[in-house]
């Protein structure tokens, strides 16, 4: 008796663990499913009150979904391997090189994460602050390894709200030959202004993203919101 084998090539656009695949002005975004269980996670830390500790905590395991989420759009290929049994298995692996590049200072809350299910992974940064007078993003510091233009690179940022800083993060690897289609931003918590902001600029670029917010409010902070993302996961201003 044969068995029907399983296709084993990577769907276009695999979407399992993201129930949702949004087209905003042409920007790829994969909302997380919205459990009850991830609702349970946002309600701990959005909370004004949320002690640090279960901030981190409970972020931790969203960007954990968040990371298995993004390895989910990255290319496979495949490959077999022989089962216990002496059976072939026919599988996949990962088909290009990773890089992870945190934007300091929030991303890098998310760095452990992804060296929790990626071990060895080589992690880039960028470093870019927002200029107090002009408030345009200035770039202060990189370090890349030098063949990131043939990587996939998973660009880790919670915060995606004007996307002034994404879009200079996201310049920064296009100036370094990264295709947009190498880029999987991954994201906390967004809003509608943000992947505008990308998805025009950049539409080959894919967010992964655990909440849409309504809106901005005068401060530019997300509402209903997080507060800031690294102030209330760091312990510092
Ligand atoms: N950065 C944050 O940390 N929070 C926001 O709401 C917007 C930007």
């Amino acid at each position: 008796m044969s068995i029907a084998t399983q296709p084993r090539t990577a769907a276009a656009h695999p979407t399992a663990a993201t129930s949702t695949y949004h087209h905003h002005l042409g920007t790829s975004v994969h909302l997380l499913p919205q459990t009850d269980q991830l609702r349970a996670l946002h309600t701990v830390i959005r909370d004004r009150d949320a002690r640090r500790e279960d901030f981190v905590f409970y972020a931790g395991r969203i960007i954990r979904l968040l990371t298995e989420a993004a390895l989910n759009l990255l290319p496979f290929e495949p490959y077999d391997v022989t089962t216990p049994v002496g059976r072939t298995y026919q599988g996949l692996r990962f088909a290009e090189n990773l890089v992870g590049v945190p934007i300091v200072r929030a991303g890098e809350s998310m760095e452990a994460e992804l060296r929790a299910v990626v071990p060895g992974i080589r992690i880039g940064k960028i470093l870019i602050q927002r200029d107090k007078t002009t408030k345009q993003p200035r770039l202060y510091y990189t370090a890349f390894p030098e063949d990131i233009a043939t990587r996939q690179v998973l660009l880790l940022d919670p915060m995606l709200a004007t996307g002034g800083t994404a879009l200079a993060a996201i310049e920064v690897l296009r100036d370094l030959g990264v295709p947009e289609e190498h880029i999987v931003f991954v994201n906390f918590i967004t809003c509608p202004e943000g992947i505008a902001a990308v998805g025009e600029r950049y539409p080959g670029v894919r967010i992964v993203t655990s909440a849409i917010e309504e809106g901005l409010n005068e401060n530019a902070y997300m509402m209903p919101g997080i507060g800031d993302f690294g102030d209330r996961y760091f312990g510092t201003d």
